[in-house]
Order: structure tokens, then C-alpha cells, then sequence
């Protein structure tokens, strides 16, 4: 290669490759404000994020991965573990996470903070940014599905179980919380679509329901978390 054709090279690829970054920069800003579901930024929201800020849960946790690697990623916990699930951690860490080695303070945060910190929560969780993490993607098994599935003996919709933080609040032969029922025979009581039913919308099933609706699971995952429970007989 002659010394002018490697300058040409050099020239067109480093200014193709400019244009190209700062089109896409552009375009990803032109997009941020629909993406974000700006129109949802409530004062709540806002407020949310600064007690957030305040009471430094980002030393620890990510968001949208920025943050401390040290205590699980925040962005979709919403859809992860429900809004009970989510206030019960942050008021009594020393209760939900007792039997864990990783250890959240307790922070005695006020009524107020917590509320404002969920509706943060729930817009972060309703940002449209390409099913990140991939951890709590809608489409695909995860990565601690696949483990579960891999292993004799479990099937897709036992991992989905596990993985969708229905143990969080379930127990399965004695493993498991203890704020819902125990689901060891839910099948005698519950066929598979009376069981679909409930998970998407506990509410309309029974008006006190204290199940938050599973509105993270997609249609994949409720069929086959509803078809493993409706076999436990
Ligand atoms: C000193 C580090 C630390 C701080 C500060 C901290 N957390 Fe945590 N948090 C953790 C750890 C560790 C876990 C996971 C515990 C486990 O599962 O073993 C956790 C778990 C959680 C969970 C459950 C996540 C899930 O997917 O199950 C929520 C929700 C949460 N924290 C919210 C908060 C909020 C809100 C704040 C700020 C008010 C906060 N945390 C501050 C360490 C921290
Ligand atoms: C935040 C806690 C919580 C989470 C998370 C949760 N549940 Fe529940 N679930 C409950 C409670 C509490 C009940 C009892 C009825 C009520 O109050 O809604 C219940 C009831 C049920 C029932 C009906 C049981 C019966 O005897 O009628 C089924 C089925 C069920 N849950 C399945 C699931 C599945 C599947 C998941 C995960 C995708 C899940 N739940 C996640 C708390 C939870």
C-alpha cells in the first residue's frame, strides 16, 4: 500500500465513522423524550429520585447500570417483584433478606420517601429501552432459567417461577416465602386458566387480593409457569 492511499483510508474512515456516531447521537436524543415516557415525570417521580439520591441506594444498586455492582440491578424491579415486594424491602431489608449473606441497611426511610421511591420505580421500569437487563427480559429464558432448565428435572415454567420472584412471596415444598400461599397441590384447587387468570389479574379474580398483578411475565412465560403449578396435583 502507497503512504497516499493509507492517508485516504485513514481520512475517509475516520470522518464516515464521526458522521455515522454523531448521526446516531442525534437521532438517540431526537428519541429520548418518547423512549423515556417524559410525559410521565411526575413531581413523584422526581421526588422519588431524589430520595433515591439521598438515601444513596446507587452506592449499592444500578439503574439503567449505572451505579454501585454490589446489590442487584433496580431498573425493572418493579415488574420483578411487585410493588409489595419492593416496599417490604425497603422498610424491613433485616427481615426480607435475613437469611442472605449480602446485607441491605435498614434505613428507617419515611412513608413519604418510600412512596416517592416506587413511583420512580415504575416510571424507570416503564422505560422502553430495548429489554434491558437481560436479566428480566420479556422474550427470552434467562440465564438462570437456562441454568434450571439444563439441570434434570426442571422444566421452563419451574424456572419461570423461580425467576420471576413468585418465591419471593410462594413457597414450593417448603422453600420459598411465606406472604402468599404455599403452592404444593395449587393444582387440585386451580386449573391452568383459572391460574393464568390470577397471575395477570389477581384483582379481578378476588377484590382483596394482596397479590400485585405479574405484568413482567410475557405470554410465553405466564402459559408455562400456569401449566407447571396446574400439574402440581
Ligand atoms: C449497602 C448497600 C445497599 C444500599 C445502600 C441499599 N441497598 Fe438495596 N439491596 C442491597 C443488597 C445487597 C440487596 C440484595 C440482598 C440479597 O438478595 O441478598 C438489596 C436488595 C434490594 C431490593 C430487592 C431487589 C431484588 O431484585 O430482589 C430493593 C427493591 C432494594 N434493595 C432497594 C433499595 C433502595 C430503595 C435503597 C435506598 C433507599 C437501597 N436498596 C439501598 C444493598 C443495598
Ligand atoms: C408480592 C407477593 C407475591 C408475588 C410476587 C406473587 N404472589 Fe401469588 N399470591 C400472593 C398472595 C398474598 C396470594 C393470596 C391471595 C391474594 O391475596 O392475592 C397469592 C395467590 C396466588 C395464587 C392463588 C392461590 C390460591 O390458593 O388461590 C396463585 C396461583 C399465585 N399466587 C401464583 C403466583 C405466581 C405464578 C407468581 C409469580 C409469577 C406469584 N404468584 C407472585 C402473593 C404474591
Amino acid at each position: 500500500m502507497t503512504k497516499k492511499a493509507a492517508f485516504w483510508i485513514f481520512l475517509l474512515g475516520t470522518l464516515s465513522s464521526a458522521a455515522l456516531f454523531l448521526g446516531l447521537t442525534w437521532d438517540m436524543h431526537r428519541q429520548v423524550d418518547a423512549l423515556s415516557h417524559a410525559d410521565r415525570l411526575s413531581d413523584t417521580v422526581v421526588a422519588g429520585k431524589k430520595a433515591f439520591e439521598k438515601h444513596n441506594c446507587n452506592d449499592c444498586h444500578t439503574i439503567l447500570g449505572f451505579g454501585g455492582y454490589y446489590a442487584p440491578d433496580l431498573t425493572r424491579v418493579m415488574q420483578r417483584i411487585g410493588e409489595v415486594g419492593v416496599r417490604y424491602r425497603i422498610r424491613h431489608p433485616e427481615l426480607a433478606f435475613a437469611a442472605s449473606m449480602r446485607k441491605m441497611p435498614r434505613q428507617d426511610i419515611s412513608d413519604a420517601d418510600t412512596e416517592n421511591i416506587l413511583s420512580f420505580f415504575n416510571w424507570v421500569g416503564g422505560i422502553d429501552n430495548g429489554d434491558w437487563p437481560p436479566q428480566d427480559s420479556r422474550k427470552r429464558l434467562t440465564r438462570g432459567e437456562k441454568r434450571m432448565v439444563a439441570m434434570a428435572g426442571v422444566t421452563p415454567g419451574a424456572a419461570v417461577f423461580q425467576e420471576k420472584g413468585c418465591m419471593n412471596c410462594h413457597s414450593l415444598h417448603g422453600t420459598g416465602g411465606t406472604f402468599g400461599p404455599v403452592l404444593d397441590t395449587i393444582g387440585r384447587k386451580l386449573t391452568l386458566e383459572q391460574i393464568e387468570h390470577y397471575v395477570k389479574d389477581p384483582k379481578s379474580v378476588n377484590p382483596n387480593a394482596m397479590m400485585p398483578p405479574q405484568t413482567a411475565l410475557s405470554d410465553r412465560e405466564l402459559e408455562e409457569v400456569a401449566s407447571f403449578l396446574a400439574g402440581l396435583k
